[in-house]
Parts: C-alpha cells; sequence; structure tokens
C-alpha cells in the first residue's frame, strides 16, 4: 500500500522555502504517528530539510527512500536508499510506503497512492509551495477528525 501524508493551509500552501509555514503540536503528533519506523519516500529537498531539523538525531524512520537526479550525491547512512527513478521504484513497491514529500515527490506519486492522510491546516498562511494537484475526484473519504487547528482527513482511491 502506498499512502501520502502532507499538510496544507485553505488555500493549499505546504511550504515557505524548504520550510513547513506553521508550527502545530498536535499535527506534528499526528505527522509521527503514522510515519515512525515506516518507510518514506521523500525528494532531497525534504531530506535536508529534515536533516536541519533534527541535527544529529537520526530521522525517526525505518528506510528513506531518498529521491534526486543527483548521480553525485552520496548519503553516508545505512537506513537511506538512493532512487533515481520514481516511476520504476513506485510500480515495484510491494510493501507499506509511505510519500511525504515534497511538492515534486507528491507530484510524481501521486497517480500511484492509494491513500491520502490530509492535515487541512485551519487558515491562511505565509509561505510559497502549494500542494500541485487541487482535484481529489479519484478518491473518497474514509475517516475525519476536527480539533480546534486542524481536520484530519483521509481518503482512499475508488478510481
Ligand atoms: N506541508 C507538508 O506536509 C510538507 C511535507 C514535505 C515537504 N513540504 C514542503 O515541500 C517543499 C519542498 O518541495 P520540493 O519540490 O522543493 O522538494 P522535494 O520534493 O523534497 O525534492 C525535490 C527533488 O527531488 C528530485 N527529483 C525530481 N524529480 C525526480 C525524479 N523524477 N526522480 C528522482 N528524483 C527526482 C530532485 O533532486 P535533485 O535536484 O537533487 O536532482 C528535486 O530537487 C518545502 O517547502 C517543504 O517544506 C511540505
Amino acid at each position: 500500500m502506498i499512502s501520502m501524508i502532507w499538510a496544507m493551509d485553505e488555500d493549499h500552501l505546504i511550504g515557505k522555502d524548504d520550510k513547513i509555514p506553521w508550527h502545530i503540536k498536535e499535527d506534528l503528533l499526528y505527522y509521527k504517528s503514522k510515519t515512525a519506523g515506516q518507510d518514506v519516500l521523500m525528494g532531497d529537498v525534504t531530506y535536508f530539510s529534515l536533516k536541519g531539523y533534527y541535527k544529529n538525531r537520526p530521522l525517526p524512520y525505518k528506510t528513506i527512500y531518498l529521491a534526486t537526479l543527483d548521480k553525485n550525491l552520496k548519503i553516508e547512512d545505512e537506513n537511506v536508499v538512493i532512487i533515481y527513478d520514481i516511476d520504476e521504484f513506485l510500480k515495484n513497491v510491494d510493501f507499506d510506503l509511505f510519500v511525504v514529500g515534497g511538492r515534486t515527490i507528491y507530484r510524481l506519486a501521486y497517480k500511484y497512492a492509494d491513500r491520502l492522510f490530509i492535515s487541512l491546516i485551519k487558515g491562511h498562511h505565509e509561505g510559497n509551495v502549494y500542494f500541485p494537484i487541487t482535484d481529489f475526484s479519484d478518491f473518497g473519504l474514509i475517516s475525519e477528525n476536527e480539533t480546534e487547528l486542524v481536520k484530519y482527513q483521509i481518503f482512499e482511491r475508488v478510481k
């Protein structure tokens, strides 16, 4: 099963340069509850941004499949597997995988996703990176929970 998980606000904003535009602890905890210890796919911009947050602490995933087109990129971490061809990789995934961003990787992975975990952050924020897809009609809502700050939705592919 391939799942995508992201947080976006009412304008579909997901980033401010290479960072998340808000700091909402309950959403971070939700994100962690879904992805900690899981196999994840991310782009190199997101990877280096997360490394900035975690500094010397290890990132909380099982294996990180790191997408890049840079053949010179070397990461000295046995939990990181570099992926040059996302289509080839996603076509052959036979285990549970979370796609965790960023914008480019969401766009490339969307057609392979079975489930979407969306945190709809209430309000409008400052930033410059938007979620690349606006039409979610291939998916049906299977769960929704709302707090004062966030609406947590899970969608499953219907076509
Ligand atoms: N709100 C959220 O939930 C959330 C989650 C994650 C990220 N984000 C935001 O998303 C933004 C980052 O998105 P981004 O698009 O700049 O970066 P990204 O998706 O993290 O990484 C993009 C990189 O992927 C590589 N790539 C591109 N096409 C590829 C392909 N066909 N196969 C393999 N690798 C490929 C390229 O690496 P090379 O340039 O090295 O070739 C490209 O620079 C930030 O603002 C971040 O905060 C938000």
